[in-house]
């Protein structure tokens, strides 16, 4: 289980603490939100935020990408110090050449879909990415109420990969919080990105370890081990 809280819902005029307090709170990844006024209708931060931030934590960085044009950022976010990104499925023709790039870039590969797009669509890049990110809002902005119709689709994932035998880890981002991380850790997900929820609690190590303990009693996998 891995918990991220999305620095998008951080004070922007205390990015340094922030960080550290993200840091500090046993979370394992910290989600970058990377918005171009284009692929949805919000602009948050760009490289030069993230290399700024690097030098102050350890944890894993996990660049999301919501960018028409996520070629001209793979190098300099790899650069700037992200360990993994994830682009958009919508972007259709062109996400394997970028997966591709990313790979060869040396970061781990992430793909994520909008709750609109099918999962099925998904299927022909199960084999090539380390992580999928099932968005369970329309991106854009923070603080959104959790779409529960993407459910199924971390079922179906979750099943794909125990069928295929694959590795990949599988991602919720959007309205996950104290109620609704308890669905998405039943439903199969492993990683659990948190904006509004995490840093809008007065104690983030406290909201992450209560997270924790959530997620750890709805997992099905121990689930199974007490029957
Ligand atoms: C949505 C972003 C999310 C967002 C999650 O566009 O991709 O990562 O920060 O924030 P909350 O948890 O507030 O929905
Ligand atoms: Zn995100």
């Amino acid at each position: 289980m891995i918990i991220a809280p999305s620095l998008l819902a951080a004070d922007y005029g205390q990015l340094a603490k922030e960080t550290t307090r993200a840091s500090t709170s046993g979370a394992e990844w910290l989600h970058l939100d990377i918005m171009d006024g284009h692929f949805v209708p919000n602009i948050s931060f760009g490289p030069a935020i993230v290399k700024a931030l690097r030098p102050l934590t350890k944890m894993f960085f996990d660049v999301h990408l919501m960018c028409s044009k996520p070629e001209i950022l793979l190098a300099p976010f790899a650069e700037a110090g992200a360990d993994q990104i994830i682009v958009h499925l919508e972007l259709g023709e062109q996400a394997t050449p970028l997966l591709w790039k990313i790979r060869k870039l040396g970061r781990k590969v992430g793909l994520s879909l909008n709750p609109p797009t099918s999962i099925t669509m998904i299927q022909p890049y199960l084999d090539q990415i380390d992580h999928l990110l099932i968005m369970t809002v329309n991106p854009g902005f923070g603080g959104q109420e959790f779409i529960y119709e993407t459910l199924p689709k971390i079922q179906q994932a979750s099943a794909w990969r125990e069928q295929r035998n694959l590795r990949f880890t599988i991602g919720v981002d959007g309205g996950v919080n104290f109620k609704t991380v308890a669905e998405c850790a039943r439903a199969g997900a492993d990683v659990f990105v948190s904006g509004t929820a995490l840093f809008g609690a007065r104690s983030l190590k406290a909201a992450v370890t209560k997270m924790r303990k959530i997620i750890h009693a709805h997992d099905p996998a121990l689930a199974d081990l007490k029957v």
